[in-house]
């Protein structure tokens, strides 16, 4: 834990959590802002309360709580917090050197109270510490979006993008940033400084890919090549950012076999299709004679295969039939996968092709909740795509598969903070087919 210490004794501010402990604390923000969304407003407070007793509060997110604790009417206990901060945070704002776990968040913390300028003071002290230190640049952009002023943000992207090491990276990261934001044109111009600075046939496989979505059309996306860019990087950390994330793919996937009470016999040839690190070999091997695991990314089956808890790993390309294993399969799990893929059509007529009749095949997609989009599913600033419950229904009938037995929703993972909805659908191949 990192702590920066205050002047008097007992004044210690809590500027930064390791990542668990935060983790932690954003997803208890966020069930608590489920359960006001919800009118549950005395679970809400319950939370609250634990959440003000957690010892390790850091400052910007107990001016979060003190937000969420005003929003259900208990003003008194959160001006209590605020002043409280704002008078920890004052005690020792001078002496606050770590631009990323100190000023930064101190910033926040300010920011969330209304203290525009202070806050700006230390923003402005972080960047000029660290110039080359991405989140204390994102943070600083994202505060003056906050403050509507767009221009400077920018100003503040390119400052950074100048002396990046990776221009590439740092444009597409900023473009992203923007988006999200809702600051097209902004995210439009990084897009550009991302084209002049690209080399690499991944990079353009991956500019490409951000070009197509939302709104900036271009090219036909490069699926493979992104995909093999991505997670080829992603591998070492993946568990680790994963965990971060709150990922629920795969328990997903694992609550849908407890539902459909499949029996646990070791019968079955399984493939988890997407595997990428292997975290569903542990919950599919009751279920499976021989465990199959394959993904496109090498890096990531280099991890899967020193976890070793599949029987069978391969490199295969889940859009090109070929590349498949050999023979049939009587159940086939594609975790947190297809949302890398904009249609379905030929990646469902593969998995048809390859599962034996009466076996079952059990996928997530980002859940799509917009159902005038044209094709059924679109491309996010994300990278990755959400597809319409109409559109599965439809695709998977096109494939060769019958109704789904479950289609339910559930948090898929985090992302900046807020939770990504996702569609789990189970679906089992008729045991007999006629003519
Ligand atoms: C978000 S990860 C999910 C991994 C794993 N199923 C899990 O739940 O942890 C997505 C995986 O899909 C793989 N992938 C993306 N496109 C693919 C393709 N065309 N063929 C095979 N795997 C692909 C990636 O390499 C990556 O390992």
């Amino acid at each position: 834990m990192h702590t920066e210490h205050a002047a008097s004794d007992e004044a210690e501010v809590i500027l930064d959590v390791d990542e668990a402990t935060t983790a932690k604390i954003v997803g208890k923000l966020e069930t608590i802002r489920g359960l006001i969304d919800a009118g549950d407003t005395n679970a809400a407070m319950t939370l609250c309360d634990e959440v003000l007793t957690s010892p390790n509060l850091p400052v910007n997110a107990g001016v979060k709580l003190g937000l969420l604790i005003q929003e259900i009417g208990q003003t008194d206990i959160a001006d209590v917090l605020f002043e409280t901060t704002y008078a920890k945070i004052k005690a020792v704002i001078h002496r606050l050197e770590n631009p990323e776990r100190a000023l930064l968040p101190a910033a926040e913390a300010l920011a969330d109270l209304g203290y525009f300028d202070e806050a700006e003071i230390l923003c402005r002290k972080a960047i000029a510490k660290a110039p080359d230190n991405l989140t204390v640049a994102v943070g600083y952009t994202a505060f003056l979006v906050y403050r509507e002023r767009q221009a400077d943000a920018l100003k503040v992207a390119e400052d950074y993008l100048d002396q990046a090491q990776s221009a590439f990276e740092g444009a597409i990261h900023f473009a992203m940033i923007f988006n999200h934001l809702a600051v097209p044109d902004a995210a439009r111009h990084c897009l550009k400084k991302a084209e002049k600075a690209c080399k690499t046939k991944t990079q353009k496989a991956k500019l490409e890919f951000f070009l197509a979505s939302d709104g900036m059309a271009k090219t036909e996306l490069d699926q493979h090549g992104m995909a093999v860019e991505l997670f080829d990087q992603f591998a070492k950390d993946y568990d680790k950012q994963l965990e971060k994330l709150e990922n629920n793919g795969p328990s997903m996937i694992f609550t849908a076999l407890e539902d459909l009470q499949l029996p646990k016999k070791k019968s079955r040839r399984v493939l988890d299709a997407g595997c990428g690190t292997g975290l569903c070999a542990g919950f599919l091997r009751p279920y499976a004679k021989e465990l199959h695991g394959v993904d496109l990314s090498v890096k990531m089956l280099e991890i899967a295969r020193e976890k070793g808890g599949y029987d069978f790993l391969a490199r295969t390309d889940l859009s090109q039939i070929v590349t498949y294993p050999e023979g049939k399969f009587d159940m086939i799990v594609c975790a947190d996968v297809l949302d890398y893929f904009g249609a379905l059509n030929t990646v469902l007529a593969n998995l048809n092709q390859i599962l034996t009749p009466g076996g079952w095949l059990l996928v997530t997609v980002e859940h799509e909740s917009d159902t005038s989009i044209p094709r059924g599913y679109k491309l996010y600033p994300s990278g990755r795509h959400k597809h319409s419950d109409d559109y599965m229904v439809k695709t998977l009938a096109g494939a060769g598969f019958p109704k789904p037995k479950l289609l339910k929703h559930a948090r898929l993972r985090n992302e900046f903070g807020l939770p990504i909805l996702g569609t789990l659908i189970a679906v089992q191949k008729p045991a007999l087919m006629f003519g």
